[in-house]
């Protein structure tokens, strides 16, 4: 038998508000470290757009819930979760207590045991560092400047809505935020012990830099 205690994975949470970069940048920190990644937003994603694809109301707490108990992440093989439409009804049921305790030990089980006995997991969210895995060895809260943020995800949006309108992606983004962060349960916000990454005026490549330099610094500081 080997009494030796098993090493906790690393984890490293990134949260922030929409398009402030964070996806891209903890994409990169999962695939440099080789640890696994989880988009943790493809989950409230999933759940809304299940419900959307019901016919049912996002708004409707009992029916989300339920959505969100039985929720299989195969069964969004092929699904645009990626909408406008699917992002704004995933704020909607992000805000559902029900739905986030169901969604809570999924995200704890993949950083408590990340997939392929990878050494570690980079999740990113919007609760990561304060609710998911408030002891994670590295936090980070993203953030760039609102209109920076809305002429990023109206570039990616109007690749397949060319006639979305900018002000239309900017307007959505404040409700989101506002949302998001006024929600009594778990809403977003930035641990204490997290870095803050300002992106407004940041490259990828830079960004990328300076979230390596702080996990680097961490590992070198933990052995
Ligand atoms: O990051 P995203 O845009 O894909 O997230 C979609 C919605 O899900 C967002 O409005 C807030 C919610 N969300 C959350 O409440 N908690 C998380 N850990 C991740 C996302």
């Amino acid at each position: 038998m080997n009494s030796e205690p098993a090493t906790p994975p690393i984890v490293i949470a990134l949260d922030g508000p929409a398009a402030s970069g964070k996806g891209t940048l903890a994409r990169r920190i999962a695939e440099h470290y080789g640890f696994a990644f989880l988009d943790t937003g493809t989950l409230y994603r999933g759940v809304a757009w299940l419900m959307l694809n019901d016919g049912g109301d996002p708004a409707d707490a009992k029916a989300a819930a339920a959505a969100a108990r039985t929720f299989d992440p195969q069964k969004l093989a092929g699904a645009d979760i990626r909408t406008k439409e699917v992002g704004a009804a995933a704020s909607v049921v992000a805000a559902n207590a029900g739905v986030r305790a169901a969604l809570l030990e999924f995200q704890r089980r993949f950083a408590a045991a990340p997939p392929n006995n990878a050494a570690g997991a980079v999740l990113d969210g919007r609760d990561i560092g304060t609710v998911v895995c408030p002891d994670a060895t590295v936090k980070f809260f993203v953030t760039a400047s609102p209109e920076v943020r809305a002429r990023r995800r109206w570039l990616e949006l109007r690749e397949n809505r060319p006639d979305l309108q900018e002000s239309e992606v900017y307007q959505d983004l404040l409700e989101r935020d506002a949302r998001d962060a006024a929600r009594a349960d778990a809403p977003m916000s930035t641990a204490a012990d997290a870095e803050l990454l300002d992106t407004t005026h940041l490259s990828i490549d830079a960004a990328f830099a300076a979230a390596r330099r702080v996990i680097d610094g961490v590992f070198r500081r933990c052995g």
